[in-house]
C-alpha cells in the first residue's frame, strides 16, 4: 500500500519496519497518520512472512504527540460522539511483537504510542515526557496507566503533573525501556531490527502465546494470571515446535522452526 504518513519497509527477511514519516510536525499524530498506522500494522499481523515489527520515527522525533491543530477547536460532544482515539486501541490487539525504536522526542501521544509497543529501545537522544499538563488536559492514550504499571506512582505523578520531560538515561533506570543503545544516527533501528529477527526466528505460535501471557499481566489478577499462563502452557505442547525444539535439544542440533 501506499501511504502519505508513514513508510514500510522490510529491512531483513521476517522483520518489518515502520516509519513514521510526518517531518514537518516532528511526527506529531493526526487522525489520517493514525489510521494509515493501524492499516499497516494489521496487514503485517496478518502476514506469514513477517515475524516482528520495528515502530520508529526521524533523528528528531519519535513523535511529539497528538496533533495539537487537530484536537484545538474539538467540543465534548465531537469526542464523544466520534469515539475520538478509540482507535489508539487497535494496537494493543495485535499478536506480533512490536519493537519501538525511540529516538528524540516522544512527548504525549508519542510517549504513549511507545508504551504501547511491546519493547522500547531508547537512543541516548530520546526524551519521554507527557507534557499535556502544559496544554491544560491529560493523557488520553493510555500514558496514565501504562505509565503506573511500568515506573510505579510517584514517578508517573510527576511526570503527568509537571510535564517534564526525562532523558533516555532516566527512563532506563525507571524501566521504562529495556536498554540505551549506543550513540550514532541508526544506531536505535539497526539494534531493533537485530532483537526483531531474533524474535522472528523463533517458533511464531510460541512467540505469540508469551507475548499474550506477558501482556495479561497488566490485565488480570495474579491467580487469574497465572492460571492463564499454565492454559497457554500446556497448549505448546500440541504444537510441533515444542516437539521439535526438545527433541532437538537431546539430539545437540538446532531446532527447525515452523511457521504457521
Ligand atoms: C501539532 C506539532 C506538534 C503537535 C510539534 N508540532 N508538535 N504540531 N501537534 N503535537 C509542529 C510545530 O507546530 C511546528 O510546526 C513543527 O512541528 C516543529 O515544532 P517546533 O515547536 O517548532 O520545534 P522545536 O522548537 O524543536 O520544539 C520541539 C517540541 C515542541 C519541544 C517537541 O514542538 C513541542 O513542545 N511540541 C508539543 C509537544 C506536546 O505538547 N505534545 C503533547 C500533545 S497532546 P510549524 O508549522 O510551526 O513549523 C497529546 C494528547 C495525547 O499528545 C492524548 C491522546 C493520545
Amino acid at each position: 500500500a501506499n501511504y502519505e504518513y508513514i513508510i514500510v519497509a522490510q529491512p531483513e527477511p521476517r522483520v518489518a519496519l515502520i516509519t513514521l514519516n510526518r517531518p514537518k510536525a516532528l511526527n506529531a499524530l493526526c487522525s489520517p497518520l493514525f489510521n494509515e498506522l493501524n492499516k499497516a500494522l494489521a496487514d503485517l499481523d496478518a502476514d506469514d512472512g513477517v515475524g516482528a515489527v520495528v515502530l520508529t520515527g526521524s533523528e528528531k522525533a519519535f513523535a511529539a504527540g497528538a496533533d495539537i491543530k487537530e484536537m484545538k477547536d474539538k467540543e465534548y460532544s465531537d469526542t464523544f460522539k466520534n469515539r475520538f482515539l478509540e482507535e489508539w486501541g487497535a494496537i494493543g490487539k495485535l499478536r506480533k511483537p512490536i519493537i519501538a525504536a525511540v529516538s528524540g522526542y516522544a512527548l504525549g501521544g508519542g510517549c504513549e504510542l511507545a508504551l504501547m509497543c511491546d519493547i522500547i529501545l531508547a537512543s541516548p537522544t530520546a526524551k519521554f515526557g507527557q507534557p499535556e499538563i502544559n496544554l491544560g488536559t491529560i493523557p488520553g492514550g493510555g500514558g496514565s496507566q501504562r505509565l503506573a504499571h511500568a515506573i510505579g506512582k510517584s514517578r508517573t505523578m510527576e511526570m503527568v503533573l509537571t510535564g517534564r520531560h526525562v532523558s533516555a538515561q532516566e527512563a532506563e533506570k525507571w524501566g521504562m525501556v529495556s536498554r540505551v543503545v549506543g550513540e550514532g544516527e541508526g544506531e536505535v533501528v539497526k539494534e531493533a531490527i537485530e532483537m526483531a529477527k531474533t524474535i522472528a526466528s523463533k517458533g511464531q505460535i510460541a512467540v505469540q502465546a508469551a507475548k499474550e501471557v506477558v501482556n495479561a499481566a497488566y490485565e488480570l489478577n495474579l491467580a487469574e494470571g497465572l492460571r492463564f499462563e499454565r492454559r497457554l502452557f500446556h497448549g505448546m505442547f500440541a504444537t510441533k515446535d515444542q516437539k521439535e525444539g526438545m527433541a532437538a535439544f537431546f539430539g545437540k542440533e538446532k531446532a527447525r522452526v515452523y511457521p504457521f
